[in-house]
């Protein structure tokens, strides 16, 4: 058996089917450019049979990304499968994902299927696929509480078909480690093909348990790779989540005796890069990405760490890519000091066009803030990113009055397709004045459904990074804006959500 662990990546599929985790195109191609420079095996691009719109990113990102392997999700069907293997035409290699139901209860209640007809599904499923792509993996959805005869009987025929993969999901995240790694193991000894497939896990996290149960998964049962996300976003609890069990893997290497593949320098970038894509905010505490992560606040841990660091860590953050909260760039640095620094953090930005207006954007913050740390260039890019090409909406200037006892007034430039445009109102404070400004123009309708303000680098000199959430017409759409000023970072935040949900409605009519 091989000691390589699998990585497969899913934050641009299960991750991205969270509630409001909604990405556009654009964003999906810049977070697999991160998994790619991260040295992900395999990246699950989305499930191009479920909307246009995750065709288009599906098949963006397999023209783009060349060093990782690209996979669709596909339901057992020819429909989904044949449209999965399109969209992954320009891949330079290519994975197709199909699954099924397993479990008694959903096959009965949600399937309406019997077993034989699952059992006949799953077969000529991965038989088509493996017709269309050379790299077929089967998952028994509800595996971790499917029936292990019946289990035993679907994998080691669709193995027979050709599946190279063989997932076990433990979907609703019920399993606990050592029974769910015996299950596996009980699995692989008792298929008499199972050498000819690779063993995965894809867990859940609803009992806090899914980098445990995927490590168990390994460890007890023999799996080779492992389905993961980025801050373990995903359905619900989310899912495993990539950088605990990457780092649990390469810390404890010494108990896994595992190699894995992945350059852990780019994950604190891709992780911020998801967080600010999708506006869930990463828990202070959160292992390894958090912002407490490595922080040792007791004099106690301080001491120690200064008399040797490994007293009280286990893994050195600039090995995850922290750098020093340190100040890096100021008013008078230079384009070409600019672009190095955005190198050193692993973003590429596409064009020079592009790299210029990031540039135009540093220094206008410079201008305005003393000191400029790592945090503030990757808020800055990332509304760069994700400006996109033709937006409807931009931000020119913001004016808001407020005082104790009197109702804030707001005055928001922006412009419509180019032409500037004057809205004004008044609100229960400065930023729900000037949002309103800006709707009272707009009138998109939208409900908010979400609303948060984080201090980037955590002073009161700090841009502040705002994230709103819009809701229109069954769309949702997260927008990100940053400065100084919270207020003009939420009027910014407000009009990069209305650019999305306006490039939405386009795609949808365009598609008639
Ligand atoms: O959780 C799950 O079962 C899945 C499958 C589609 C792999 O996401
Ligand atoms: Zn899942």
């Amino acid at each position: 058996m091989s000691d390589k662990i699998i990585i497969f990546d899913t934050t641009l599929r299960d991750g991205e089917q969270s509630p409001g985790a909604s990405m556009t195109r654009d964003e999906k191609l810049r977070i697999a450019r991160q998994l790619e420079r991260l040295k992900v095996d395999v990246i699950e691009a989305g499930f191009a049979a479920s909307s246009n719109g995750d065709f288009e990113a599906v098949q963006a990102i397999a023209n783009a990304i060349k060093d990782s392997t690209i996979c669709s999700l596909a339901r057992a069907n020819d429909r989904d499968i044949a449209r999965s293997a399109e969209a992954l035409k320009g891949a330079n290699r290519a994975r197709i994902h199909t699954f099924i139901a397993t479990s008694p209860l959903h096959m009965e209640k949600k399937l309406r299927m019997s077993p034989d007809q699952v059992f006949e599904q799953a077969v000529q499923s991965v038989r088509f696929a493996r017709n269309l792509c050379g790299d077929v993996e089967f998952s028994a959805e509800d595996g971790s509480r499917s029936e292990i005869d019946f289990l035993c009987r679907v994998f080691e025929a669709v193995i027979r078909e050709g599946a190279t993969t063989i997932n076990v999901p433990d979907t609703v995240g019920y399993a606990v480690p050592e029974q769910y790694g015996e299950f596996i193991r009980t699995l692989r000894e008792r298929i008499p093909n199972s050498d000819k497939a690779i063993w995965s896990v894809h867990c859940h996290n609803d009992l806090g348990m899914a980098v445990a149960n995927s490590l168990a998964g390994v460890k007890i049962g023999g799996a080779r790779q492992i389905e993961c996300a980025i801050n373990g976003l995903g359905e619900r609890a989310g899912n495993c989540s990539f950088e605990e069990v990457v780092m649990s893997l390469k810390t404890r290497r010494d108990f896994f005796g595992l190699d894995v593949g992945i350059d852990t320098q780019h994950i604190v970038a891709a992780s911020r890069m998801v967080s600010q894509t999708t506006g869930f905010v990463i828990q202070p505490n959160k292992a390894v990405v958090g912002a407490n992560a490595f922080a040792h606040a007791s004099g106690i841990h301080q001491d120690g760490v200064l008399k040797a660091r490994d007293t009280y860590e286990i893994m050195r953050a600039e090995d995850v890519g922290w750098s020093a909260n340190k100040i890096v760039l100021g008013k008078l640095s230079g384009r070409n000091a600019f672009k190095q620094r955005l190198l050193e953090l692993g973003v590429e930005l596409e064009s020079e066009a592009e790299i210029n207006a990031a540039f135009v954007r540093f220094k206008d913050l410079a201008d305005r803030k003393s000191e400029i740390f790592d945090e503030d260039i990757l808020a800055l890019v990332s509304g760069e990113a994700s400006a996109g090409s033709a937006e409807t909406y931009g931000f020119v200037s913001l004016a808001q009055h407020s005082e104790t006892g009197e109702r804030p007034q707001a005055q928001v430039v922006f412009t419509v397709a180019g032409k500037e445009v004057h809205g004004k109102s008044d609100g229960n404070g400065p930023v729900d004045a000037s949002l309103k400004a800006i709707e009272s123009h707009v009138q998109s309708g939208a409900e908010m459904v979400l609303y948060s303000v984080n201090a980037i680098s955590g002073s009161t000199e700090s841009q502040g990074e705002v994230t709103v959430r819009l809701q229109n017409a069954g769309r949702v759409v997260n927008g990100v804006g940053a400065d100084p000023d919270i207020v003009v970072a939420s009027a910014k935040a407000y009009l990069s959500a209305l650019n999305k949900l306006q490039s939405k409605a386009d795609r949808v009519a365009a598609q008639g």
